[in-house]
C-alpha cells in the first residue's frame, strides 16, 4: 500500500447492518486519533473471493468476516492460523504486502479475555466447564477453554451428534452429556458458559434448569442482546460471578485493529458505550 493512504478495514457479512463493529472500531480510530476508515460491506457468499482480491488494491489492509462468510474464508485465503484451522472458521483477515490473504479467528481470544476483564478471580483449572451448545460459536469458545487449561468440558446440545463431533474433534478433556441433563452438568461445573443462539432478541428462552447455579460459579453467555439472558438473570439471583457477552465481541476486535491501524485499542467502558450506540 502507498504510505500516504488512510489505511482501511471493514466487515464483511450478509446481511450486515447489525453488525457493532463499525462503531466500536470508529470509536477507537477517533479516540486514539488515528487515521483510517472501518466499513461495513455486504458481500454475497458467489462474490467473496473476488471481493477479497480487489479489497488490497483499494487500500484495505484487512477485514472481519462475520455470518455467513466465516467457514467458507478458510478456502480462500493463503495463510491460515492454527487456531482457525481448528475452530474451522476465520473472523480476522490480514491483506499482506506481498499479496497473501491472512486469516486467523480471535473469537476465543475474545472469549477468554472477556472472563479475564470481568471476572478477576476466574480459575479455568477450578472445575469441569458445563458448556450448552455445539456451533460454530461452540468450536472456538472449547478450543480457547482448552487452551486455558480447564480439566474438562461438558457438552449438551439438542442435537447430540453435533457434540459427539466437538469430543470427536477435540478429544478426551471434552464430554457428552443429552440436552436433557444440561441442568446436571450445570449444577457440577464451575463455569458455565451459553453458546446457543436461544435467549437472543427473537429466539425461544433457553429453557434449561438453572436451579443448580451457585455462588461459587462463572457463568457467561455469548448472547449480547439483551446483555442480561435469562441464563445470567438466574446466575446474578443465585450470587454467581456474571458476565455478559459483549466483552467477547469487544475484545475479539483488538487483534485486528493492532494489526491494521498499529496501535492496541484498549477495551473500556466507553468503548462499550460506544459499540452499543
Ligand atoms: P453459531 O455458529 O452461532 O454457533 P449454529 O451453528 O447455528 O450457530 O449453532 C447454534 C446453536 O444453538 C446450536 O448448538 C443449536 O443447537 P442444534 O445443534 O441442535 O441446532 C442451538 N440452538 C438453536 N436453536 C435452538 C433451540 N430452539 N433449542 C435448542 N438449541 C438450539
Amino acid at each position: 500500500m502507498n504510505p500516504d493512504m488512510i489505511p482501511l478495514a471493514g466487515v464483511i457479512g450478509r446481511p450486515i447492518v447489525h453488525s457493532r463493529s463499525p462503531q466500536l472500531h470508529g470509536y477507537w480510530l477517533k479516540s486514539m486519533g488515528l487515521p483510517g476508515h472501518y466499513i461495513p460491506m455486504e458481500v454475497a457468499a458467489e462474490d467473496l473471493r473476488e471481493v477479497l482480491r480487489t479489497l488490497p488494491k483499494m487500500g484495505f489492509v484487512g477485514v472481519n468476516v462475520t455470518i455467513p462468510h466465516k467457514e467458507a474464508i478458510l478456502e480462500i485465503a493463503d495463510l491460515v492460523t492454527d487456531r482457525a484451522t481448528v475452530i474451522g472458521a476465520a473472523n480476522t483477515l490480514i491483506f499482506r504486502n506481498d499479496g497473501k490473504i491472512h486469516a486467523d479467528n480471535t473469537d476465543g481470544y475474545g472469549f477468554i479475555e472477556n472472563l479475564k476483564q470481568n471476572a478477576p478471580n476466574w480459575d479455568p483449572t477450578a472445575g469441569p466447564t458445563a458448556l450448552l451448545g455445539a456451533g460454530g460459536a461452540a468450536r472456538a469458545v472449547i478450543s480457547a477453554l482448552l487452551d486455558a487449561g480447564v480439566p474438562e468440558i461438558v457438552i449438551s446440545n439438542r442435537t447430540r451428534a453435533r457434540a459427539d463431533k466437538l469430543h470427536d474433534d477435540f478429544g478426551r478433556r471434552v464430554r457428552v452429556v443429552e440436552w436433557v441433563q444440561a441442568g446436571n452438568a450445570i449444577e457440577d461445573a464451575a463455569t458455565v458458559v451459553n453458546t446457543t443462539s436461544l435467549g437472543m432478541l427473537g429466539k425461544p428462552e433457553l429453557r434449561v434448569p438453572l436451579d443448580g447455579l451457585s455462588k461459587h460459579q462463572v457463568v457467561t453467555d455469548i448472547v449480547y442482546n439483551p446483555l442480561k439472558t435469562n441464563l445470567l438473570l438466574e446466575a446474578e439471583k443465585a450470587g454467581a460471578t456474571v458476565v455478559d457477552g459483549l466483552g467477547m465481541l469487544l475484545h475479539q476486535a483488538v487483534p485486528g485493529f493492532e494489526r491494521w491501524f498499529g496501535k492496541r485499542p484498549e477495551v473500556t467502558a466507553e468503548a462499550r458505550a460506544a459499540a452499543l450506540a
